[in-house]
């Protein structure tokens, strides 16, 4: 089986600089290494090189910041994971901001229509052009697969594709009061920190997996935003938020998904080296570098 790393170098969905330097650091760590260690054949073209657009020739639509770079990125993005996924190949995404996800989540569905999608992150990442706050797309990417919201013809290439019920999210913490009515009034599970707490992880996974695939037949898609981790453990990202997953807990998540047996395509997002010291990207960088190993096979014993 083959596993084709899609390096994405890509901070337009957000303002802080640094993030595009993320899957540059996690493949200079070893990650495709390891991978091979764990019997994968890996393939990588090295990062994409994204044509920029300068943000004087691309002005706000509407409150969406950058909108013509970022809606051209994760279409290209859209068609390299689906070229991916269509050869059998596991398109694992290294980011680079969430917004890549608008990207890679079209690739997924445009190769398995009845694909779920596991979203772990401390946002929920489901503001609407209307709703957002920020114009910041990384905090969109869900309401953009859903459809949902006004229409905005710079993103006509993403089809409604994702419904309501085939998302869950694990890990959320920080959500705007805008998300909250969107996933109250769309139906969408979500299993926020207090569940964790509630339940244990263990549950919470279970719990996820049979909302969103109860007969375990449908191929998964998992999102991981590092910042789903406490800061403490991955202090290195643009939005941390405190109370988040413990190292155990994001790993958890990784390894129960691998055991399904069913997982087709893996994000890995918001890996930020340029915020916080050394000691914190290190740590940071070699945490996203084992959550994608859990995800792909390693086990403890
Ligand atoms: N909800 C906030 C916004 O819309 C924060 C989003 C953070 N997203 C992320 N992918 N880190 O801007
Ligand atoms: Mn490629
Ligand atoms: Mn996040
Ligand atoms: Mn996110």
């Amino acid at each position: 089986k083959t596993i084709a790393v899609v390096g994405c170098p890509f901070s337009g969905g957000q303002p802080k600089v640094g993030v595009d330097k993320g899957p540059i650091h996690l493949v200079e760590a070893g990650l495709l290494t390891q991978l091979k260690e764990l019997g994968w054949n890996v393939q990588f073209d090295g990062h994409h090189q994204f044509e920029e657009i300068s943000t004087a020739d691309d002005p706000p639509i509407g409150k969406l910041k950058n909108p013509r770079f970022v809606s051209r990125v994760t279409k290209a993005v859209a068609q390299v994971v689906g070229d991916h996924a269509k050869k059998g190949q596991l398109p694992l995404t290294l980011g680079g901001d969430h917004s890549l996800a608008m990207g890679t989540i079209s690739g997924t569905l445009d190769t398995y229509p009845d694909a779920c999608v596991v979203w772990v992150d401390a946002h929920a990442d489901i503001n609407t052009a209307d709703s957002t706050d920020s114009g910041n797309i990384h905090g969109m990417p869900v309401s953009f697969l859903m459809g949902l919201g006004s229409k905005i013809p710079e993103f006509g290439w993403v089809k409604s594709a994702l419904r309501p019920d085939r998302i869950v999210y694990i890990g959320l913490r920080d959500v705007d009061a805008g998300e909250k009515r969107i996933l109250k009034e769309n139906d969408i599970k979500a299993f926020s920190m207090h569940e964790v707490d509630k339940y244990g992880i263990g549950k919470v996974v279970e719990m996820a997996l049979d909302h969103v695939n109860p007969k375990r037949d449908r191929p998964i898609h998992l999102s991981f935003d590092v910042d789903a981790l406490d800061p403490s453990v991955a202090p290195s990202t643009g939005t941390p938020v405190r109370g988040g997953l413990t190292f155990r807990e994001g790993h958890y998540i990784c390894e129960a998904i691998y055991e399904t047996g069913l997982l087709v395509a893996l994000d890995l997002m918001e890996v930020n080296p340029s915020l916080a010291d050394e000691e914190s990207v290190k740590q940071t960088v070699t945490v996203g570098c084992s959550l994608v190993r859990s995800a792909l096979g390693e086990t403890l014993l």
